[in-house]
């Protein structure tokens, strides 16, 4: 199995397929410590990492300098006030405002079944290692828990934190935080903005702490609960990698501290910042679970254990597996401006290419014409839908199209039946005007009689049409921070609060309705983490849909989550959002690395578009199964090179891949480019076929002969000259035999 415990020496072993992540409790009184984490060892007593041997210090040894100690130990999980002056994990103020805290170790237990918070991981193949740490002096029991599957390279760790005598405040209470020498590491973050999430942002690790954060309530466009710490020879392909990566969907805090003897501490967790839980004796507090995951093959290694992780032991959705049905959104199609005429209209045309389902996005219920009015009064404008939903449903339905809605269930518009009813719904300060975005207020969810008001209007209208998909969206911050129901010394627990109730929201709307495809939003993409795919096997990516933008979005959002879950779509040119015309058998090339779907009005494109469409639903149904469940490989980087883009997604059993070549821009006198290939079996012999829209079918590429996987891998192919910007070329490599 892969937990190894050496009670007498107090060694923790966690072996995956080929990491190894050890911690180890050293001498009198019992500090547990980081000992390594890294490619899979044999020898469990690496003791000698934890450096107590040349440290003058060991309080065991000398108690007139425990302060040098605590300072420079590599503590598994550092607490706040005792001497450790680097960021910590813990912080416990009591009563009478004393904040110090020394955390031994209490013992051990291991569970042969996996079980933990929601969010959280699950799986047969898993055990869970407990190590129990204690301050006597608060009456402080701290559970470090530890996750491991036999199938995937992945720690997953949470906390959990238990006063046994006395009322506490938790100032901070990380996930997870471990200590590591840095041998001249990078840190990469993901950050952006509105339309322009998870950009790839790398840099040399320095002095002091570099991290990034959320205070808005959500994991945000701006930044990602994701550290990459990686060698400074890292690559797609090689080097070392250790990717951390937050299971939770509100304020995150994840940072980097390198202290005064250039070692690293890696901590990530809810964000302390407005953040404080007040403990009564007895009670606990369970932290968000973390994943890390170690490389020695770079950062495609680390994105293949993320992908597999979330794949087979988080994401929970009964669509998981398949293939998610090709939807055409109205947004981009008609904004507010639709009624069932033109949804008919749009559904009728796109049956007739092969579509799928057909979505209502934002503008349907109470008097929503803009973005002004009308979020909490969810009944249907019947000015727009004569004759109600189930009437349009039907139609849609009679025309062999599922149908499904879009809500944004948190939300209150000033404007709204249901504020002039309950104005004390929405999030706000007694005495002060509440600030507004898009025009509209956030309702307190942490709230029981709130949450089970939205329950039963959702599940009002689910009930009353067959509607097969929901599309959650949030589209504001949280700001103006009180609760009305909390006293004053739990105001602090409110954001975490309203996580976890919209947590129980969505995890109520998927136990009601099992079937349903639940597809999470937050302005395109900043409710993209992976605390939503316990709930929605899918995310919208961002409200970009130019391809080219999408390139750089959907290379920074497969540094950690699967492709499977990357809500992606063809949409209709000039941009909406970038304003950039790209052919739109491009456009049909970047979704498809995604769920694959439309959001443009079918019967207003141009005809020669509309005409590719059957093709590229076609397209969709041969390859998306390689996409959602094969092993994602990066060849190429646009926003590395700043020329030319390609992903390869690889089948498990290496019996054929796809490769997607996009050159975004053309090249004086340049006429081919060579690229390797990556991921496939080496003594295996492939041909390479090419998908040719035009015909819908696949065509020989390149020189009519079968290579071996290890001539394509380090020879490489051609790619012949693609004559314009935004071109793109879809490659099927199918081994002999199969
Ligand atoms: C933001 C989403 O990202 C869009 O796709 C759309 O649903 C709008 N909200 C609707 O208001």
């Amino acid at each position: 199995m892969p937990i190894t415990i050496n009670a007498g020496q107090r060694i923790f072993k966690l072996d995956t397929p080929n990491t190894s992540y050890i911690c180890a409790v050293s001498d009198e009184p019992g500090y547990l410590g980081h000992v390594y984490y890294g490619t899979r060892i044999v020898d469990e007593d690496v003791t000698y990492l934890l450096r107590t041997a040349e440290n003058p210090y060991v309080p065991s040894q000398n108690r007139r300098d425990k302060l040098s100690f605590m300072d420079c130990y590599p503590f598994e999980y550092p607490a706040h006030g005792t001497g450790d002056f680097r960021e910590c994990a813990l912080k416990v103020r009591t009563e009478e405002g004393y904040t110090a805290c020394e955390l031994h170790y209490a013992g051990y237990s291991l569970e042969d079944s996996v079980s933990g918070p929601m969010p959280g991981v699950y799986g047969e193949n898993g055990q869970v290692l407990t190590i129990e740490l204690k301050d006597e002096c608060l009456g402080l029991k701290v559970l470090l828990k530890y996750t491991v599957f036999d199938d995937c390279d992945a720690i997953i760790r949470h906390t959990e934190i238990i006063s046994t005598g006395m009322t506490l405040y938790l100032e901070r209470a990380l996930s997870a935080s471990f200590d590591m020498d840095n041998d001249g590491c990078e840190l990469i973050t993901l950050n952006g903005t509105w339309a322009r999430e998870r950009h790839i942002d790398r840099k040399p690790i320095a002095h002091g702490f570099q991290g990034v954060y959320s205070g808005r309530g959500e994991t945000s466009h701006q930044h990602q609960p994701f550290l990459g710490i990686v060698s400074k020879d890292c690559t797609y392909i090689s080097g070392e990698a250790i990717g951390v990566n937050l299971i939770y969907s509100g304020n995150f805090y994840a940072g980097v501290y390198e202290g005064q003897f250039d070692n690293l501490r890696i901590m990530t967790g809810i964000n302390p910042e407005d953040f404080e839980w007040k403990l009564g004796a007895g009670e606990s507090f369970t932290t968000p679970q973390t994943a890390l995951v170690y490389s020695k093959e770079g950062l495609g290694g680390m994105s293949r254990a993320f992908h597999d992780l979330y794949r087979n032991h988080l994401i929970r959705s009964t669509w998981k597996d398949k293939a998610r049905p090709i939807l055409i959104n109205n947004w981009e199609a008609t904004y507010f401006d639709f009624n069932e005429e033109k949804l008919l209209a749009i559904a009728k045309e796109a049956a007739d290419s092969g579509i799928e389902m057909l979505v209502m996005d934002d503008g349907w219920f109470g008097r929503r014409n803009d973005d002004n009015s009308s979020l909490g009064d969810w009944f249907v404008n019947e000015d727009k839908l004569k004759g109600g939903l189930k009437k349009l449903v039907d139609g849609v339905n009679a025309l062999g199209l599922k149908f499904g809605i879009w809500f944004e269930p948190e939300m209150i518009s000033p404007d709204s039946d249901l504020y002039r009813a309950h104005p004390d719904w929405a999030i706000a300060v007694p005495g002060r005007t509440a600030g507004l975005a898009r025009n509209q207020y956030v309702l307190d969810i942490s709230r029981k009689e709130v949450r089970d008001h939205v329950f039963k209007v959702l599940s009002d209208i689910l009930d009353n049409a067959n509607i097969e998909y929901v599309k959650w969206d949030m589209n504001r911050p949280l700001s103006d921070l009180a609760s009305l129901e909390l006293p004053a010394d739990r105001q602090k627990e409110l954001s975490h609060r309203y996580v976890l109730g919209v947590y129980e929201l969505q995890g109520r709307l998927m136990e009601r309705y099992p079937g349903l495809l639940l597809e999470n939003c937050s302005g395109g993409g900043a409710r993209y983490d992976a605390g939503m795919l316990c709930y929605s096997p899918q995310i919208w990516c961002s409200d970009d849909t130019d391809a080219i933008e999408r390139l750089m979005i959907q290379e920074g959002t497969a540094l950690v989550y699967p492709l499977s879950t990357m809500g992606a779509h063809v949409s209709d040119c000039p941009n909406h959002t970038v304003g950039r015309v790209t052919p739109f058998e491009t456009r049909g090339y970047v979704a498809l690395a995604g769920t694959f779907g439309y959001e443009l009005d079918i019967t207003r494109i141009p005809a020669q578009d509309r005409a590719m469409i059957p093709g590229q639903v076609k397209m969709y149904h041969m390859y998306h199964e390689l996409v959602a469940a094969g092993d994602y490989y990066r060849i190429a980087s646009y926003s590395e090179n700043r020329l030319y883009d390609s992903w390869m997604c690889v089948k498990k059993d290496k019996s054929g891949a796809l490769l997607t070549f996009i050159q975004v821009m053309g090249r004086a006198n340049c006429h081919s480019r060579r690229i390797k290939l990556q991921g496939l079996d080496p003594g295996k012999t492939y041909r390479i076929y090419r998908f040719d829209m035009e015909s819908v079918s696949e065509q020989p590429y390149g020189p009519e002969k079968a290579y071996r996987g290890d001539t394509l891998m380090n020879a490489g192919i051609i790619i012949n000259s693609l004559w314009g910007d935004y071109k793109g070329i879809l490659l099927h490599i199918i081994s002999e035999g199969s």
